[in-house]
């Protein structure tokens, strides 16, 4: 599938068939997350792969009860490890969670490229979800998804509630269009 028509067509999937996904399919789409890049290459991710029912529907309730989690037959818990490095300037405090996002953020693409759905989770109980799944001390959860097939494929589609470019791009300085 052509790169730019996987991120065109990317959508939030909040509907999904029971179909299992293969063990296959599922190490490529994770394999995306491990090649993403990070600072200083410290790579500070683990993912979590939930398949069991229950423990899908705990997690589902533990992110606000956005029930339809439960729905995709794979829930993958995206956690970053505090590293404490260095990003440079004000950006110290947020290392580990642009690098999970990233990471995140390939996965959720090859996803797409697979012809499944994902939908980004932020909405969560962080410290319920660390009990629930042994999570370490120091490692957060930074992003969790439900990944499975779409109930309708329609969903993947252009979006048209986008900002235009003219919007969001400046040249040579702040404002100057
Ligand atoms: C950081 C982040 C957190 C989000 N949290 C949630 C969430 O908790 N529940 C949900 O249904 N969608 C969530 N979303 C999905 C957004 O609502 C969605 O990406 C946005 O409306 C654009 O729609 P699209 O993904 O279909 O292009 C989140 C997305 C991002 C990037």
């Amino acid at each position: 599938m052509d790169f730019y028509e996987v991120i065109k067509t990317r959508r939030s999937v909040r509907s999904y068939k029971e179909d299992e996904i293969s063990e296959d399919v599922l190490k490529r789409v994770l394999d995306a997350a491990r090649i993403a890049p990070s600072g200083s290459n410290r790579q500070p991710w683990k993912f979590i792969i939930i398949k069991e029912q229950e423990r899908r529907q705990k997690i589902a309730k533990l992110c606000h009860n956005q029930l339809f989690i439960a729905d995709a037959p794979v829930v993958i818990v995206g956690c970053g490890r505090d590293i404490h490095y260095n990003r440079g300037g004000w950006m110290e405090e947020c290392s580990v969670i642009i690098d999970v996002a990233i990471a995140f953020d390939h996965l959720t693409l090859a996803a797409r490229a697979e012809g499944l759905g994902t939908c980004w989770i932020g909405s969560f109980d962080n410290d319920e979800i660390k009990d629930f799944l042994n999570i370490p001390e120091d490692v957060n959860v930074v992003a969790i998804t439900p990944l499975g097939y779409p109930e309708k494929d329609s969903v993947f589609c252009e979006s048209n509630d986008r900002l235009p470019l003219e919007e969001i791009i400046y040249h040579e300085t702040w404002g100057k269009k």
